[in-house]
């Protein structure tokens, strides 16, 4: 994974570099570094962690020059160390690289057999030895970078600089976005358009295969067939993206309050005062006979979710696939296929993937995301904005909530396009939705104080029935991610299949159970793990409070919300119990080891 930047400029480009990196940390914050050229010589810096790092190593030993490229690392092939990380040099070459170089490892003998040594564990070294090697066989730069990216099997975006060349920079793009930046005189490239706003917004996407060649005054394409290709260059607009913590402690802390603003805006975008749900065109339920819904992580408990609803809703058959192994189990596809992928970045690999694969097999493709200039909204026949805003904390919440809040209204635009009836209340009682969320958010002191047990614990368990099935997932996901706890989401009826056996006093229970038609049959799972001794926090409203708090250690009480809307409003705790045990346990909130906001390799 990681985030390329290139910058041919007309002033020092070293805070140009270190500014488009800071907008590109959320693909990786392992290492970070910058490589120019200064009177016609390449030098670089390189820091381990956090790009902050990398700003105070600039102080201390600043980098001239107006030809630059700069790297942030998410660890693939190496360690996160200084030697392993971005810009890797070889004589006269530096390159940044965005991807997996699946053959590096006979790349890397063949180079051996002529006598070349390696210095870093990674296979973006290989590129740059490779490039080096066809430049002292007599290539020029562009030729070398040329045939090194002909020999190159996986998934790559790529930037080269070059000793004695200040204008240029070669670009190439297989699997992994680039895009193309145009200033005043000045030339960029970046992993994608947010990273050069500060600069540009007139903007050129590389397709797959391209291969770019820049100048400052230029811009030459050719394509996978090494023809000249001619690429748009669109004006982008880019949303709001203000990215301070707003008086908050953490961006997440922030993240998490935004949600009733962020869900009623979702909410307006696609349904009005009188109730009617609009969605763009080319998305006509009337004609879709099962949907395939495709995605990762916490989008992939979205899907999860969704199902619920589409299938009691609509009555239409859903099946919902982790993106990773979507495509190698090569799914037939059904005539009257809506494939939906869900993405908040709308970058995930992985999920667009899977797009690619369904492109010429389902009728039609929809991407539901957060960014829409992303590379899932570019590929998708429809683009279903989500409307969160700008999601910097790693841990996804106001996404996830604004994915449901998107997909709910989908369902019952399904059902209403097939003249089924709606769920009591339905769509009316949505428009409550973001007050609800606003009184549920009041449960954070409550929850703070049990965070303060649960930091202390080794496993926890969340369980959950129906639609809550999936917010045990995701409340367990956020633990592990945020916390390092190991935790476990289960359907509350499947504990006694097996994991019950792990039930003793030292594990907490944490159960999600609204008072709704399932309530009793959660509440004999919770009774089940109550007998063995397991500490409960039970998640409910105040008729399942007064009915089952007994013996329970924590009860967090939520407002009372029809059954259909639980699913957006149990997020929350599942999001705060993450949130504070994190700090409970001290861990770095916003961005936990080892992760990277967009995860941009397969
Ligand atoms: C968890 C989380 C991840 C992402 C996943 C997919 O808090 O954020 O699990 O949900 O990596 O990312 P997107 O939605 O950008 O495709």
């Amino acid at each position: 994974m990681c985030g390329i930047v290139g910058v041919l400029g007309t002033h020092q480009v070293s805070p140009i570099l270190v500014e488009a990196l800071k907008r590109l940390e959320y693909r990786g914050y392992d290492s970070a570094g910058i490589a120019t050229l200064h009177n016609g010589h390449l030098d670089r810096r390189r820091a381990v962690g956090k790009l902050v790092n990398l700003s105070d190593a600039l102080v201390h030993e600043p980098l001239p020059g107006k030809s630059g490229i700069g790297h942030t690392r998410w660890a693939t092939h190496g360690a996160p160390t200084v030697t392993n990380a971005h810009p890797h040099r070889a004589g006269q070459v530096a390159v940044v690289h965005n991807g997996i170089i699946e053959n590096f490892k006979e790349l890397r003998a063949e180079l051996a057999s002529h006598g070349i040594t390696f210095v870093t564990e990674t296979d973006t070294e290989t590129v740059a030895l490779l490039c080096e090697f066809n430049m002292r066989e007599g290539s020029s730069p562009v030729e070398a970078a040329r045939k090194t990216v002909a020999r190159l099997d996986g998934a790559f975006a790529l930037a080269f600089l070059f000793d004695g060349e200040e204008d240029l920079l070669v670009a190439a793009r297989k699997g992994s976005p680039l895009a193309i930046g145009h200033g005043d005189g000045e030339m960029y490239v970046g992993s994608d358009a947010i990273a050069l706003a500060p600069m540009t917004d007139q903007i050129t996407y590389l397709e797959e295969g391209d291969f770019a060649v820049l100048t400052r005054q230029s811009l030459e394409i050719t394509d996978a067939k090494g023809n000249l290709a001619n690429r748009e260059m669109r004006q982008i607009k880019l949303e709001n993206t203000r990215v301070d913590k707003d008086g908050h402690k953490h961006f997440m802390a922030k993240e998490i309050a935004e949600q009733p603003v962020a869900v009623d805006t979702a909410l307006k975008a696609y349904l009005d005062e009188n109730d009617a749900i609009t969605l763009p065109d080319g998305l006509d339920f009337t004609q879709i006979e099962r949907l395939s819904l495709v995605a990762c992580g916490t989008a992939y408990y979205a899907c999860m979710v969704a199902k619920y609803w589409f299938e009691t809703i609509a009555r239409l058959p859903v099946e919902v696939d982790v993106a990773s192994e979507f495509r190698y189990r090569e799914p037939p596809v059904s005539p009257g296929t809506l494939a939906l992928f869900v993405s908040q970045s709308g970058e995930t690999a992985d999920t667009l993937a899977a797009l690619l694969y369904m492109r010429d097999k389902a009728d039609v493709i929809a991407g539901l995301v957060n960014v829409p200039e992303s590379s899932i909204a570019r590929e998708s026949d429809v683009v279903l904005p989500i409307h969160a805003g700008p999601e910097i904390s790693v841990a996804s919440t106001k996404a996830f909530t604004c994915q449901l809040t998107v997909l709910l209204l989908l369902a019952i635009k399904a059902a209403k396009a097939k003249g089924l009836p709606l769920p009591e209340g339905m769509p009316d009682d949505l428009h409550a939705l973001p007050g609800l969320i606003h009184q549920s958010l009041a449960s954070e002191a409550q929850i703070a104080a049990a965070c303060r047990d649960l930091a202390n614990a080794r496993d926890i368990i969340f369980l959950g029935r129906g639609a809550l099935y999936p917010l045990a997932l995701e409340g367990a996901l956020k633990l592990k991610e945020l916390s390092y706890i190991h935790a476990e989401g289960y359907a509350s009826g499947e504990l006694k299949h097996g994991p019950i056996a792990l039930i003793d006093e030292s594990v907490p229970v944490i159960v999600m159970a609204p008072k709704d038609a399932l309530f009793e049959k959660t509440i004999s799972n919770m009774q089940e793990v109550m007998a063995r001794g397991g500490r409960v926090v039970l998640i409910t409203d105040a008729d399942g409070a007064r009915e089952a708090a007994d013996g329970t250690a924590d009860v967090i009480t939520l407002p009372k919300v029809p059954d259909t809307l639980a699913p957006i409003l149990y997020a929350i705790p599942a999001q705060q119990i993450a949130y504070f045990t994190a700090i409970a346990k001290g861990t770095d909130v916003d961005q936990p080891r080892n992760l990277a906001k967009s995860v941009t390799v397969e």
